[in-house]
């Protein structure tokens, strides 16, 4: 059981974690992690190799030798993903990796081999991480936890506006597709399934701001 003070955001795609569980570990000054970074780098560490994904011992093997750093670059809050030395930040978080990830997740060795490696995280001062488990499986003994939700909709929109944001483009009905179908996926499996501890905060984001949210993880944090 770790004694260091946690605080784990989990919740469906494009529900906006990663972007709660910045700001939350920057206000606190604890650590980050983003455990779906773990299993996007995964992917494509498998895909990169070859390996047929019904290779169990493979997989295994590459879980355990995953060569990934997180780098936080200077004068930025950006964390750059290092995999096998390269910088993959941006393949990391595209849709058809997010899909890859999802899929691989869904494998029981692949779930296990991760594990210690998320848990490593856990250092003080503190820790957010944000996912699919993480207040369920990861961290579930963490003091702090909360369980994100917003309508199906309101995340593929989310998910067009930030992809306009970085110059991308989209088309709302296919990332609705993508949204439910991963979603489905995630929840579904047999492995650490998505759904809220039985001792989390669920929040509701359909019609909150950021702050809003942020000022709810707030008062939980501070009751
Ligand atoms: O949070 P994300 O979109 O970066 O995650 C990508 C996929 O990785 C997600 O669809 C399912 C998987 N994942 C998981 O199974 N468990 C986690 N704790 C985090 C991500």
């Amino acid at each position: 059981m770790s004694t260091v003070s946690i605080l784990t955001v989990d919740g469906p795609s494009g529900v906006g974690k990663g972007t709660v569980a910045r700001i939350m570990s920057q206000k606190k000054g604890w650590h980050l992690l983003d455990s779906g970074a773990i299993y996007r780098a995964f992917a494509l560490a498998v895909d990169a190799r070859g390996i047929d994904v019904s290779d169990e011992s493979a997989l295994e093997k590459i879980a355990q030798t995953l060569d990934l750093e997180f780098k936080t670059e200077e004068d930025s809050e950006l964390v750059s993903v290092y995999l096998d030395g390269k910088d993959v930040s941006k393949v990391l978080r595209t849709e058809k990796t997010g899909e890859m990830a999802s899929k691989i997740a869904s494998i029981g060795v692949v779930r296990a081999a991760l594990l210690h490696r998320q848990q490593a995280f856990a250092k003080e001062p503190g820790l957010v991480a944000d996912g699919r488990d993480m207040g369920t499986v990861v961290f579930a003994d963490a003091p702090f936890k909360v369980f994100l939700t917003a309508s199906a909709d309101e995340r593929a929109n989310r998910r067009l506006k930030q992809l306009q944001n970085q110059g991308s483009e989209g088309i709302i009905s296919q990332i609705l597709a993508d949204v439910v179908a991963r979603d489905e996926r995630d929840s579904s499996r047999k492995h650490s399934p998505l759904k809220p501890a039985k001792d989390a905060l669920t929040i509701d984001t359909t019609e909150l701001s950021i702050d809003e949210v942020i000022t709810k993880v707030m008062t939980l944090m501070e009751k």
